[in-house]
């Protein structure tokens, strides 16, 4: 098969490799890809952005391309997965009205109320007085969500009225999210441990993943700004039996529920946010796609073809099909660029030592005259696994001194 993968982060680094594996698999254009992506056998990178539908369109044809996977939201959110449908291409991802359970707070929320998902009380806003009036009456901490797309910054966890009213007027007087703020879910605040299950449906079956647990700040004992992520293990610890039951039960069974009610057409990955609390489990946010850098560690432990897999869930075959995975923990530590999440430099060649090749997944680095340089925040992951949890961590604590590039940053405490 030909397949198309778009996206050019590490969470597509890892895709492109997992599914490069699958002998049915005989070429990935990545579209653009990455420096990483550049060295996979299979993988071809391909000089179009991940929002140029109609060149990808006119790509798949020309090559005569099998498969799209969409790695990154926002193209899904375009609706790229209907555009290649009506064009006779195969892409695996939801619809764009399916999509909507990312794209926007307030529908994810009503869908999760209308089908009884377990998840925090709400109010949703679009007029200013309105919600400060509302914050007047609230208690604290709450929890301030701008409505569409805001590249992960668009949730606010304010701890008295004075930090919610700035948030609010962020979102919705100065526009900071550019509309994206212009509609505001308020919500109740919960506290807990959170967990990321990915999970497979074909819109009839939702098979979950192995757990995972992302680290979202960028110093040690999760202090300092939020990132993109800076580290994963998996399975995650917090998931036990009782956890996983209480999720099937009371989130992923009532979200396919609802995903049939409102025939949505989903061929996709459902990645469920959750925090796992003493009230059991609550649902703070759907993705209808991978999540990053969760997928890095999450594919190293699959064992079965995921280019199978994804077959299945396309020819809606997902009740006929078991995952298997590796009876492993895995975890990912990113290092990152000095100076990020703020400002860094970028264009600094990356060295990587022959041996820790096939542990490294390469996130913000790309290729300049053949260099591998950084491009990004986050430049790249270092992988391990072990049959323990604390093997997993030594073996990828080990590996980063194969991995160098100036002021290279990472947490010393992923999964302790
Ligand atoms: P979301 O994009 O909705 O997943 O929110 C981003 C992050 O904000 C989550 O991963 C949590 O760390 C935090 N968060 C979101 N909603 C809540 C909530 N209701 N209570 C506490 N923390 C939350
Ligand atoms: N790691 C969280 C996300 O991909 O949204």
């Amino acid at each position: 098969m030909k397949i198309l993968l778009i996206g050019s982060g590490g969470r597509e680094h890892a895709i492109a490799r997992k599914i490069a594996e699958s002998p049915k698999c005989e070429t990935i254009y990545c579209v653009p890809g990455n420096g990483g992506t550049a060295f996979e056998p299979k993988c071809k990178n391909i000089d179009i952005k991940i929002n140029e539908s109609s060149k990808i369109v006119d790509f798949c044809k020309q090559n005569l391309v099998d498969l799209v996977v969409v790695g990154p939201e926002e193209p899904l959110i375009n609706g790229i997965v209907d555009i290649c449908n009506a064009k006779g291409i195969k892409a695996f991802g939801p619809s764009k009205n399916a999509a909507m359970l990312e794209g926007s707070k307030t529908f994810s929320k009503e869908f999760m109320k209308k089908y009884g998902v377990k998840t925090a009380k709400y109010e949703s806003f679009t007029d200013y007085s309105d919600a400060l009036s509302y914050l007047e009456k609230s208690e604290f901490p709450i929890v301030i969500k701008a409505d569409g797309l805001a590249a992960g910054k668009g949730v606010y966890i304010c701890e008295d009225f004075n930090s919610a009213k700035i948030a609010l007027e962020e979102c919705m007087v100065n526009d900071v999210f550019k509309g994206a703020g212009k509609k505001v879910v308020i919500e109740e605040f919960l506290q807990g441990v959170e967990a990321s299950i990915l999970s497979i449906t074909d819109g009839k079956t939702i098979i979950p993943f192995v757990s995972a647990k992302d680290h979202k700040q960028i110093f040690d004992g999760g202090k300092g700004p939020n990132t993109g992520g800076m580290g994963v293990v998996s399975p995650n610890p917090y998931v036990t039996q009782e956890v996983f039951n209480d999720f099937c039960k009371n989130i992923m069974g009532k979200t396919l529920e609802g995903i049939k009610e409102e025939n949505f057409e989903y061929k996709g990955i459902i990645f469920f946010g959750v925090m796992i609390t003493a009230k059991g489990c609550y649902l703070l946010e759907y993705n209808v796609r991978m999540g990053d850098p969760e997928t890095q560690s999450v594919l190293s432990l699959m064992e079965s073809d995921f280019l199978e897999l994804i077959e299945a869930s396309l020819d809606e075959k997902l009740n006929k099909t078991e995952v298997k995975w590796r009876n492993m923990y895995s975890c990912n530590v990113v290092l990152a660029s000095s100076g990020y999440p703020g400002s860094f430099k970028k264009g600094l060649e990356i060295d990587i030592k022959e041996e820790a090749k096939s542990n490294v997944l390469i996130a913000g680095g790309v290729l300049e005259n053949g260099i591998l340089v950084t491009s990004g925040g986050r430049v790249l992951s270092v992988i391990g696994l072990g049959k323990t949890l604390e093997e997993a961590r030594r073996v990828a604590y080990n590996n980063i001194s194969n991995v160098n590039f100036e002021g290279k940053y990472f947490r010393n405490d992923i999964g302790l």
